[in-house]
């Protein structure tokens, strides 16, 4: 890969050196050297704003066990490092991230606080119940079958545990028609909300991000 290629998120959306099918593949599975260094690195800076709206929404408790599937350049682990004293669980289906994870939270991985997993969204290696908070940010417009994600996360969800989606809707993303066109699905929060719905969560509800950058995201919250 170039070493002149931008290094910031809306840059590389914007560029016209990356083509956007690359582009795609990449926010969808970082792979790679430009996966490993460039991407992870461009994911925790350009989506900084809705990581941190997400996992606030968790309003962590000290106690509370919690899983990032998903994790990219991993800010959500390293906020919910902040917010409580138990154990700490990053899963992503990309072999590259989860190296790039070891190297970028390795102060937290060395602790034993935090274990970062390989795996697909719809087949954690949880047990059932396990966990009471979980986030996942800009990831579901790449599930191919968002019904058993949900399932999944409920599977390991512990009675009352939260989940919380951090989103951009579809008519923010629709300004990025020449990525998203390779293989995203787009959502409002209708739809995630629907989706949570009939996946068994209560007290469903949505925040809208506001601010010229965040304009369009959203965060939904269900509770299991
Ligand atoms: C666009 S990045 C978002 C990363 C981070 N959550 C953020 O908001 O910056 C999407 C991440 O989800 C992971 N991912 C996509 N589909 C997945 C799946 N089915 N199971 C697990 N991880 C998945 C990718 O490997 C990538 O790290």
């Amino acid at each position: 890969m170039a070493t002149a290629s931008p290094r910031k998120l809306s840059d590389m959306l914007a560029s016209k050196a990356l083509p956007h099918r690359f582009l795609a593949s990449q926010l969808r599975r970082p792979t790679g050297r430009f996966g490993r260094w460039v991407m992870t690195r461009a994911l925790d800076h350009g989506n900084a704003a809705l990581v941190l709206a997400t996992v606030d929404a968790l309003e962590l408790r000290r106690d509370d066990t919690f899983l990032d599937v998903g994790f990219g350049g991993g800010l959500g682990l390293r906020l919910a490092a902040e917010r409580t004293q138990a154990p700490l669980f990053g899963a992503d289906f990309s072999p590259d991230v989860v190296v790039a994870g070891q190297r970028r939270l390795r102060a937290l991985v060395a602790s034993g606080r935090l274990n970062l997993l390989c795996a697909d969204v719809a087949a954690l290696p949880l047990r059932d119940q396990f966990v009471n908070a979980i986030c996942t940010t800009n990831t579901i417009y790449f599930w191919p079958d968002p019904e058993r994600a949900l399932d999944a996360l409920r599977r390991v969800s512990a009675p009352g545990g939260r989940i919380a989606f951090g989103y951009s809707g579809a008519t923010k993303m629709s300004n990025f028609d020449g990525i998203t066109r390779h293989g995203f699905r787009l959502y409002e929060p209708a739809q995630v909300e629907s989706l949570l719905r009939d996946a068994g969560l209560h007290n469903i509800q949505t925040r809208a991000l506001s601010g010229s950058h965040s304009e369009g995201d959203y965060v939904t919250l269900g509770v299991v």
